[in-house]
C-alpha cells in the first residue's frame, strides 16, 4: 500500500462454489467433503460488488473464476456476464471441463475471455481412477467445444503424480501442441487429502522438465511478471512447436511480488493457498455507507499484509474449498 495515489493492482481468484462433480484423489476425500450451507455461499451480487470495489480502489489485473468446479455453480453464466458488464479485466476460468460442451458457447457469449481445463490424464481408465469416476470423453468434447467457440487461449493444467500420470507428460504436451494449447504441469501441493502419501506421489518440475527434454528441445521464454508459470517453447524432432509451462509452488515458489488474492465461496479473503486464515468480507457486503466500503478496503489490505507472512502450506484445508 502506498501512501500517495493508488496502490498496486491485485489479481483476484474467486471460488464461486465449494462443490464439484468430481472427487480427484488429491483434492477431495472419497465420500466428498462437508460442504458449506447454501446460505453461507456468496451471492452473485455480492461477488460482483466485491470485485467492483477492489477494481475501483486497488485496480485489478485479472479475475479468475475457480471452485470447486465453477460450472456447477447455478448462475455461473450470469456471473460471467455481470462481471464482464462491470468491466472486470482479463476474465478467466479454471474448470474440469465436464460441462464445457454445453457451456462453452454461453460462457463465451457472456464475456469469458480465457479458459483453463484440468487435464490430468489422456487415458480413460487413469482419468476415471484419478477423478473417481470422471468421463474423459466428455472432457475432450468440452475442450473441442471451447476451441470452436473461440476461447483463445485454452490452456491445460496437469498435476503430475508419481505412479499415476507421470509417464503421460510427453503425450499430454503433444496433445496440447496439436491443438495450439499451452500445457502447464503443476507440482502437487501438500494440502488437505494430498498430504497422505505426499512424498510418494510428488514429482518435481525439474523431473518433468527432464522427461520433456527427452522428446523436445526446450527454450525458456521470458518470464511474465506476476505469472506463476515458467514457460518454455517445446520443439520436437519434426519441428512441431508448442508452449509448456511449469508451476512449481514447492520447488520454485513464485511468492515474491505476488499480488493475488483469493476469495473463498463463503467470502473469506486469503492471501494464498498456503494460508488458512484471512478476513471474512461477507458481513461487509453489501456496502451501504462509505464507512462500510472503508472496512472492506481494510480487509483487502489486511489480506495483502498477511500474504507477506505466509510461509507454509496448512494441510488442514481441502483444495476444493479454496479453489485451485
Ligand atoms: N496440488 C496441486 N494442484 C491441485 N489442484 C487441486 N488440488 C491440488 C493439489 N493438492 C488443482 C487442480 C486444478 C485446480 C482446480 O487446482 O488440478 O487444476
Ligand atoms: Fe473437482 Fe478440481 Fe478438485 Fe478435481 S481438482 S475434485 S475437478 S475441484
Amino acid at each position: 500500500m502506498s501512501v500517495s495515489g493508488k496502490p498496486q493492482p491485485v489479481s483476484l481468484r474467486l471460488s464461486v462454489t465449494d462443490r464439484c462433480d468430481l472427487r480427484c484423489i488429491y483434492c477431495l476425500p472419497p465420500d466428498g467433503a462437508t460442504l458449506a450451507a447454501h446460505d453461507d455461499v456468496l451471492r452473485l451480487e455480492e461477488i460482483v460488488e466485491f470485485v467492483g470495489i477492489v477494481q475501483r480502489r486497488f485496480g485489478l489485473t485479472k479475475v479468475h473464476l475457480t471452485g470447486g468446479e465453477p460450472l456447477v455453480r447455478r448462475g455461473i453464466v450470469d456471473l460471467v456476464r455481470m462481471l464482464a458488464d462491470a468491466g472486470a479485466p482479463d476474465l478467466a476460468m479454471t474448470t474440469n471441463g465436464l460441462n464445457l460442451r454445453e457451456m462453452a458457447l454461453p460462457l463465451r457469449q457472456a464475456g469469458l475471455g480465457r479458459i483453463n481445463v484440468s487435464l490430468d490424464s489422456l487415458e480413460a481408465e487413469t482419468y476415471r481412477t484419478l477423478t473417481r469416476g470422471g468421463d474423459l470423453g466428455r472432457v475432450l468434447d468440452g475442450i473441442a467445444a471451447a476451441g470452436l467457440v473461440g476461447f483463445e487461449p485454452v490452456k491445460f493444467n496437469t498435476v503430475v503424480l508419481r505412479g499415476i500420470n507421470d509417464r503421460e507428460v510427453v503425450s499430454i504436451a503433444r496433445f496440447g501442441m496439436e491443438r495450439g494449447c499451452a500445457v502447464r504441469f503443476l507440482e502437487l501441493m501438500p494440502i488437505g487429502v494430498a498430504q497422505a502419501g505426499y512424498e510418494d506421489r510428488f514429482v518435481s518440475s525439474a523431473e518433468v522438465r527432464a522427461q520433456m527434454a527427452s522428446a523436445f528441445e526446450l527454450r525458456a521464454l521470458p518470464p511474465v511478471p506476476g505469472a506463476s508459470s515458467r514457460n518454455y517453447r517445446a520443439i520436437d524432432a519434426d519441428g512441431r512447436q508448442g508452449v509448456v509451462g511449469f508451476i512449481s509452488p514447492c520447488t520454485e515458489p513464485f511468492c515474491a511480488g505476488c499480488r493475488r488474492l483469493r476469495l473463498t465461496a463463503t467470502g473469506r479473503l486469503l492471501g494464498c493457498l498456503a494460508q488458512a486464515e484471512g478476513p471474512q468480507v461477507r458481513p461487509l457486503l453489501p456496502t451501504r455507507t462509505p464507512e462500510d466500503e472503508e472496512r472492506l478496503v481494510e480487509a483487502v489490505e489486511q489480506a495483502l499484509r498477511l500474504k507477506r507472512n505466509a510461509r507454509r502450506f496448512d494441510g488442514q484445508r481441502l483444495m476444493g474449498r479454496v479453489g485451485g
